[in-house]
């Protein structure tokens, strides 16, 4: 059984995890319209990856004996200036999603709930990768700089990305 604090906690990360999924969703029909496709592609399993993550902890307050609660999901912006700007402002909300995901495991440890703490293991290592995917991104970005062809390719090179669905959602 899961403490109404943990429960309440996962419930509004689990909001987090949806909201993270629309701003890839929106960020992926933005570099559609702009005509990247390859980076559209990229945000479009960015934005699966997202409702993964929302469906791992949905799925672990249920076999807690939890409730979730699906809270309205926030608007989310529509437009950005340049692929650098979008990768910069997706870096950023992955390190406050780190840090949430870190209060939680705080929160976990501060109430003895060691089970909740292992399923964060999982978060904490993905959260290093993520940041660690996008940071490269952005040192590509910033070394073509107004390059069309480097900017091309990069295209090109993001739109080989498929999704996969993480092995934790069928144990
Ligand atoms: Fe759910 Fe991008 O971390």
């Amino acid at each position: 059984m899961l403490t109404k604090s943990i429960n309440d906690a996962i419930n509004a990360q689990i909001n987090r995890e949806f909201w993270s999924g629309y701003l890839y969703l929106s960020m992926a029909n933005h570099f559609e319209a702009e005509g990247y496709n390859g980076i559209a592609n990229w945000f479009r399993v960015q934005f699966k990856e997202e409702f993964a993550h929302a469906q791992i902890f949905i799925n672990y307050v249920n076999n807690r004996g939890g409730r979730v609660l699906l809270a309205p999901i926030a608007g989310v912006p529509s437009e950005w200036e340049s692929p650098l700007a979008a990768f910069g402002a997706t870096l950023k909300h992955e390190e406050t999603v780190t840090n949430c995901i870190n209060d939680l495991y705080y929160l976990a440890e501060q109430e003895k709930d060691y089970a909740t703490r292992q399923m964060l293991n999982w978060f904490v290592a993905e959260q290093v990768e993520e940041e660690d995917t996008v940071r490269t991104l952005i040192d590509n970005l910033k070394l073509i700089g107004e390059d069309g062809t480097g900017l091309y390719q990069f295209d090109k090179n993001l739109a080989t990305r498929t999704y996969v669905a993480p092995a934790i959602l069928n144990e």
